[in-house]
């Protein structure tokens, strides 16, 4: 490529996470061997097993060295080894602290349901089929880092729990922006959802979407929904969708209550952006949706493909490899034509494979 060398720095963090990075490595591998990118590849510790080496969930060196690559991939964070620590300890705040700091304001959850997968789904085939949803969710802002927050002791021996939501314009119009942007490539399309019926800020965020659009974004149909009646309407006909517009919390929920929709969640990937500096550079971190899964960790029986279509999406959005990124998306197509599956979405006449395996059935559809 004849360019510096670009960093990869790999976070495989707790649970099922370092199982399915180990599969995002080896693909990471075959591209610098196979297609002479010259990828530098760090691996460090975050989450709970930083807390068991470092005692704390990410140190400041993993920290800055996440500052300094092209792109971070996260496995995942948290388990019930840790559940017990006190708040500001506990190996979730690693990701929290990653995504504030590297100010990742804009998180991309693409809920696609693969044609192979329809039955996987528990919802009817013709009610998913086809299924292409981009759920873009604020980052940094809203009730995961709202002040005061806390524990409170009142009076009777009773304490209180406070947290805030607050946002501001700025916030508000800049990951709107980023949804009216993503629909224009897409569908057109894009449905915001608060509960302007009940929150100040549900009726600040409605306001600012529309003036936003008013503007610079005319062509766009823009929809108006409340963020319950979007859950409902997620079960009832998600094809209704183009773009889901959310903040932090209400994403966090639909986004797992949309991935569930194409059959599970070990297939659904995420980019969180920050925006481009001076120079052009932009701040990313690429993780699956899923989460660290205790229950099945250390197995060779997880999924591999969120975390391997995280990286397709690191390609696509922070390596302007969209050539890679394509083939990477399509020879995860071909494995699933072939029939096979790991446990999370095995079903009648398919092979069933572990976590190992799939990745490498992958790297073997690799052009
Ligand atoms: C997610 C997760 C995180 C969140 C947790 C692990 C902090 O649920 O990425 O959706 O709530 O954002
Ligand atoms: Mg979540």
């Amino acid at each position: 490529m004849g360019k510096s060398k670009r960093k990869f720095l790999l976070l495989p963090g707790d649970g099922i996470g370092p199982e399915v990075v180990r599969e995002a490595k080896k693909i990471i591998e075959w591209f610098n061997k196979h297609k002479s990118l010259d990828f530098d590849v760090d691996q460090e510790l975050i989450g709970g097993a930083s807390i068991d080496k470092n005692k704390i969930p990410i140190t400041d060196e993993v920290f800055y060295k996440s500052l300094e690559c092209d792109a971070v991939v996260v496995g995942a964070c948290g388990g019930p080894k840790w559940d017990n620590l006190e708040f500001s300890k506990k190996p979730e705040r690693a990701l929290l602290k990653l995504r504030k700091e590297l100010k990742l304001f804009a998180n991309l959850r693409p809920a696609i349901c693969f044609k192979q997968l329809v039955d996987s789904s528990t919802l009817k085939p013709e009610v998913v089929t086809g299924l292409d949803i981009m759920i873009v969710r604020e980052l940094t802002g809203g009730i995961y880092f709202g002040e005061p927050r806390g524990i409170e002791p009142i009076k009777n021996n009773e304490r209180k729990g406070i947290n805030t939501h607050t946002y501001t314009t700025t916030e508000i119009q800049r990951i709107a922006k980023t949804a009216f942007e993503l629909a224009k490539k897409r569908k057109n399309k894009v449905t915001s959802c608060e509960k302007s019926n009940v929150m100040e800020a549900g009726v600040l965020w409605r306001e600012e979407v529309q003036a936003l659009k008013d503007k610079d974004f005319k062509d766009i149909e823009l929809q108006h929904m409340l963020a319950d009646n979007c859950a409902m309407q997620l079960l009832r006909n998600p094809k209704q969708f183009d773009v889901i517009l959310a903040d932090n919390l209400f994403g966090d929920m639909l986004s797992d209550e949309a991935a569930m929709l194409t059959g599970s969640l070990g297939l659904l990937p995420s980019a969180s952006l920050g925006s481009r500096d001076k120079n052009g550079k932009m701040r990313s971190l690429y993780e699956p949706v899923h989460g660290s899964a205790p229950d099945i960790a250390g197995k060779n029986i997880a999924n591999p493909i969120a975390t391997i279509l995280s990286l397709s999406m690191a390609f696509r959005y922070s390596l302007d490899l969209d050539k890679e990124a394509d083939s990477l998306d399509q020879a995860v197509q071909l494995v699933l034509d072939e029939g096979l599956r790991t446990k999370d979405i095995i079903s009648k006449g398919k092979k069933e494979v572990t976590t190992s395996q799939m990745g490498d059935a992958i790297i073997s559809k690799l052009k």
